[in-house]
């Protein structure tokens, strides 16, 4: 029996493949990039300007990343904020009170990324529990909680955490994350379909703002419309995120949940 050539399996993605999605990433313009005028070092806000709470994820043992977005008028355009870079402070503390304060800097929040900030902290123990928060001008922000990840070589001997996906606003409240932050857990995975881009629906629990989404101001506007929803904040607010990078499906993720998953259309 001749055989034929063998068939070979192929892994990874091809190089042609590679170097578009380098391409792609690589125009993503970074922060220092970003920040062109004056950063407004005391601004003051009409109305508090954490509604959309905050939250970290992508633990790693010494380290995690933390997040929060400015927004005193969540549901309006560009979340009630100027045109103009604030800056907003952060600390991280091994006590709740910030007794104890083990990482503190600063980073401003720019009107290109929606006045989101992204602050990767290290210099923390592995596998322990720290408490974060926000300041910008006399606004400080709720306290969070949140877990680094066990140091590579360590097999701790518990490590729990939920996962959940496909939350649409509209067919449900989200019920089920009370229960989640009763449970004692290490952190939470979000495997995606963290909003869905659908117009708003009658005869539904709740009703998204507006129609399907297109555009970033859009997509901004739903995902507050979503954070928005308490049960969901205050889960992350004392959970940290997993790393979802490598959860395949209908979608793609990376990065703590909330910043880049929609159903269907791929990184947000
Ligand atoms: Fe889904």
């Amino acid at each position: 029996m001749v055989r034929g050539a063998p068939q070979l399996r192929r892994y990874g993605i091809e190089r042609r493949e590679f170097l578009r999605y380098l391409a792609a990433v690589s125009v993503i313009p970074s922060l220092p990039n970003l920040v062109t005028g004056q950063v407004v070092e005391r601004p003051t806000f009409a109305a508090n300007p954490f509604t959309l709470g905050v939250a970290s994820g992508d633990p790693e043992p010494n380290g995690v990343v933390l997040w929060t977005r400015l927004a005193p008028r969540p549901l309006e355009p560009f979340g009630g904020m100027p045109a103009e870079a604030v800056l907003v402070r952060w600390e991280v503390a091994a006590d709740e009170a910030f007794t104890d304060l083990v990482r503190s800097g600063a980073t401003p929040a720019v009107p290109q990324l929606g006045h989101s900030v992204h602050v990767e902290v290290d210099g923390l123990e592995p596998h322990r529990w720290y408490f974060y928060r926000f300041h910008t001008g006399p606004e400080t922000s709720p306290v969070g909680r949140t877990r680094t990840a066990p140091a590579v070589d360590v097999l701790p001997e518990r490590l729990r955490f939920a996962f959940t996906s496909c939350q649409h606003y509209e067919v449900g409240y989200f019920n089920g994350y009370p229960h989640m932050q009763q449970e004692d857990l290490d952190l939470v995975v979000h495997l995606g379909d963290y909003i869905y881009e659908y117009a708003g629906n009658e005869n539904r629990v709740r009703k998204h703002l507006g129609g399907e989404i297109n555009s970033l101001n859009e997509y901004r506007l739903r995902y507050a419309q979503y954070r928005l929803d308490e049960d969901l904040q205050e889960t992350h607010r004392i959970l940290a995120d997993g790393h979802a990078a490598a959860v395949a499906g209908d979608l793609e993720c990376a990065g703590p949940a909330g910043d880049g998953c929609a159903a269907e259309s791929g990184h947000a």
